[in-house]
């Protein structure tokens, strides 16, 4: 990879909560050591079960958190330890869209104004020329330019997305992160959202990071995928190759909800994930999806696996993931577990919806009211 746009070493964030009166405080392990490498250009999805720190890796990535330990290279630079102001400064080049669009615009001011605010903060242009930006940003996200005058509550679910990407957008960003950015909408808005961003990744030369939850929106996104457990990336590999050859065993639950074309390769559908996420307050000794996992030995419960190189572009952080990819020694795929047999149903109803409604999108971004 050539010079990452982003890069973060041994970054963690540990919280501590205290429950007042009693016992002592508790520290959570929501990121605990997370070394990535952001390329430019690249859209960057990180993928895992609810709780295992997403949210919290991503707010890191452009400091609306603070690291407990570790560094984040932007372009070169430890933002961690930037001063204040020059902080504020960068804050033009990172940009974040909201999962919530409801409560992410404040409901008491103008959609214009929400646009023109980044713009007032960072200095750019008069109030003529950002009132045309405006305009032009709203037409871009295809909604209507006399909108600038109407309030969020007046709009749909997908149409304040498209107003909190125009946001998002105002500043003229290098690195734009969604976070669940469109797990809170209709999945045929889901789709007309994608492909705007998708769309303005190409235009402004962007970098997008993506939390999602939906697989199919993360395999057709993606160039490159992070999968995330308990606060540590297990593994990351180019999108393609990632579901249809998962390494670690936890992607290999994690994408074994989805479907295999091929049916010669159904029997070695991998095993279901059983049991619930850990506490990140208490996160297994050794390898932290020992208890999960159904290749697990002595040495998984002793030592806490690195992330290793598996192939260009790729690391895994598991201490047998050479003999679990080659089926040496493996248990028998056990069947689907009922609950893993109806997220596979729902997936396959979504993502087929998905492509319905994505084969009857025509692009038209000047119309607005579409969503
Ligand atoms: N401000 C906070 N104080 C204490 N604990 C927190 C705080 N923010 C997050 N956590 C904890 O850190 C862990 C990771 O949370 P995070 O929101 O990053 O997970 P996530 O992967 O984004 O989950 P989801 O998919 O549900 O959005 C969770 O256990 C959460 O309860
Ligand atoms: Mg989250």
């Amino acid at each position: 990879m050539s010079a990452p746009i982003l890069e973060t070493v041994g970054l963690c964030k540990h919280f501590v909560t205290r429950r007042p009166l009693i016992g002592a405080p508790t520290v959570v392990r929501a990121v605990d050591g997370v070394d990535l490498r952001i390329a430019r250009g690249e859209t960057f999805a990180i993928v895992g079960e609810s709780g295992c720190g997403k949210s919290t890796l991503a707010r890191l990535l452009i400091r609306l958190l603070d690291p407990t330990h570790g560094s984040v290279f932007y372009d070169g630079r430890d933002i961690a330890a930037l001063p204040r102001e020059e902080m504020r400064r960068l804050r033009r080049d990172l940009q974040f869209v909201f999962q919530d669009p409801f409560s992410s615009l404040n409901p008491r001011m103008t959609v214009g104004a929400l646009i023109e605010e980044p713009m007032r903060a960072h200095g750019i242009g008069d109030a003529a020329q950002r009132r045309a930006e405006v305009a032009r940003l709203l037409a871009r996200v295809g909604l209507r330019p006399d909108y600038a005058s109407r309030y969020p509550h007046e709009f749909s679910g997908g149409q304040r997305q498209r107003i909190g990407i125009a946001r998002a957008l105002a500043t003229g960003p290098k690195l734009l992160i969604g976070d669940e950015p469109v797990s809170a909408l209709d999945v045929s808005v889901q789709a007309q959202v994608i492909n705007l961003l998708e769309d303005l990744k190409d235009e402004f030369g962007l970098t997008l990071i993506v939390i999602a939850h939906d697989l199919a929106v993360v395999r057709h996104m993606s160039d490159r995928v992070g999968v995330m457990y308990l606060g540590e990336i297990v593994e990351t590999a180019a999108a393609q190759t990632l579901f249809e050859a998962p390494l670690h065993p936890y992607s290999r639950a994690l994408l074994g909800a989805i479907p295999v074309p091929d049916p010669a390769r159904r029997g070695q559908a991998p095993a279901a994930l059983t049991g619930d996420l850990p506490s990140p307050s208490a996160p297994p000794p050794g390898c932290r999806f020992h208890t999960r996992c159904p290749y697990a030995t002595e040495l998984c419960a002793a030592e806490r696996p690195a992330l290793r190189d598996a192939g260009p572009g790729r690391h895994v952080a598991c201490h047998h993931f050479e003999c679990i990819g080659a089926g040496h020694g493996l248990p028998p795929p056990p069947e689907r577990a009922p609950h893993v047999a109806r997220r596979f149903a729902l997936y396959r109803a979504g993502s087929e919806r998905m492509s319905a409604a994505r084969r009857g999108h025509t692009t038209n971004q000047t119309t607005g009211g579409m969503t």
